[in-house]
């Protein structure tokens, strides 16, 4: 019985966290429109081919796909997740799993299409069984995203979770005080920073479940919407 109940709340806590970011209207408000230079496309041609074929580490043999990310390459927003899980893994696509089905319903609920921003991973191959990136394995990995992130140049990183945050800010304090402010990430080519704001990763939201930690990520990505004097859209009553 009680395990009935156990499950009976946790299925309701889902459903109430799904229609949190639900319901908001998506007004495309930052155009992909722009074309993106040919040299940038290029370059994302060759770090795909370079990720695929990418050896430094012991992921490269182990998964199925890599994963480089996806999205819009003129995109003001980049979120930044960990590694590839399962479902990313099978398909070559960043947050296609249940955690990026929650992602996606963020970035609807800030009123952008997914096709607007860019997402990706700190690295680009599953580590198995999901465990946490090995330190060797970021080290290896990150080069990719700092080109990427040179080559985009967005005005806000959203980084997602614990070891994206950490691994850009180059930090072990705890997730929950480096959120909800912006953070300066600087390139290597000495250009002005990039605002980085950490939040809480998706599926540490579906597991950790309360109105307190989806409230404190909804409040990061009006902090972010504010940032670029995009329309805040109002909380739901
Ligand atoms: N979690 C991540 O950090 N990245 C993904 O692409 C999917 C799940």
């Amino acid at each position: 019985m009680a395990k009935e109940k156990d499950l009976k709340k946790a299925f309701d806590q889902h459903v109430q966290l799904e229609e949190f970011f639900t319901g908001f209207t998506i007004k495309g408000s930052q155009e992909s429109g722009q074309p993106v230079n040919d040299y940038v496309i290029a370059q994302f041609a060759q770090i795909a081919a370079e990720v695929n074929a990418c050896r430094k580490c012991q992921l490269g043999n182990m998964r199925t796909n890599p994963v480089p990310g996806e999205g819009n390459l003129n995109a003001d927003i980049v979120f930044v997740g960990e590694g590839p899980g399962a479902d990313e893994d099978a398909q070559g696509r960043p947050f296609v799993g249940r955690a990026g089905k929650l992602l996606d319903k963020i970035i609807a609920a800030m009123g952008l299409k997914r096709a607007e921003v860019y997402i990706c991973n700190i690295i680009k191959c599953r580590p198995p069984g999901n465990r946490d990136p090995r330190p060797d394995e970021i080290i290896s990995c990150l080069p990719f995203l700092k080109r990427q992130l040179e080559l985009i140049k967005p005005k806000i990183i959203v980084t997602l979770g614990a070891p994206a945050t950490r691994t850009l800010l180059e930090t072990n304090k705890p997730i929950g005080q480096l959120r909800g402010k912006f953070h300066d990430f600087y390139l290597e080519d000495f250009s002005a920073p990039i605002k980085l704001m950490p939040t809480y990763h998706p599926a540490y939201l579906l597991r950790n479940y309360s109105h307190e930690n989806r409230q404190r990520v909804w409040e990061d990505m009006k902090t972010v919407l504010a940032e670029l004097g995009l329309e805040v859209p109002k909380d739901k009553k």
